[in-house]
């Protein structure tokens, strides 16, 4: 039963060891941000943050995940507003937005070595796959968002509407230190 940490809460997944992590995250822990595309590593839609590195957790097993420190797209930010966010919604980078939590997330990544990436080195960094087309914008959106981590800009795009980590909690024992999900009225 491997035990990691994500989006800052302990959790303990009662599932075959070899489950990929994208499943665990998806079916065990209600965590839906991270979409699942290929399952096979190509797409990248499945992205999360697991110690700092953005990964495809469909080639991750729970397993191998044992100990570390798993980001979603849920838990970048409390409020949404990582600066890869408000520029993805000011720059209008996004059409249909399934590969929208994957590239976040390398974006995000991205910055944290590199907040003034060039042109090559983010098309280097974000490997991942938009049918929607989507790239000139979001090459814009990742510079204007490596501005603000730099203090040479501010965004104030309004944070989109999601899941509030602790109302997920509430429902799903996997996120639930406890392991217990509280009676339903
Ligand atoms: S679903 Fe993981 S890379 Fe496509
Ligand atoms: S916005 Fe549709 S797949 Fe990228």
């Amino acid at each position: 039963m491997p035990r990691m940490t994500v989006n800052d809460r302990p959790v303990l997944f009662d599932m075959d060891p070899e489950t990929p992590l994208l499943w665990a995250l998806r079916d065990a822990a209600n965590l839906t941000g991270a979409k699942y595309g290929c399952g096979v590593g190509d797409c990248g839609a499945c992205m999360v943050l697991v110690d700092g590195e953005a990964l495809r957790s469909c080639l991750v097993t729970i397993a191998e995940a044992e100990g570390r420190f798993i980001t979603t797209i849920e838990g970048l930010s409390p409020d949404r507003a990582h600066p890869v966010q408000q520029a993805m919604v000011a720059q209008q980078a996004i059409q249909c937005g399934f590969c929208t939590p994957g590239i976040t997330i390398a974006a995000a990544a991205l910055l944290r070595r590199n907040a003034n990436p060039s042109e090559e080195e983010i098309k280097a960094a974000i490997g991942n796959l938009c049918p929607c087309g989507t790239f000139p914008r979001l090459i814009e959106a990742i510079q204007r968002a490596g501005r603000v981590v730099r203090r040479l800009e501010t965004i104030s795009a309004a944070p989109a509407p999601g899941i509030n980590p602790e109302d997920a909690a509430a429902a799903v024992p996997a996120l639930r230190v406890d392991g217990v999900a509280p009676e339903q009225p």
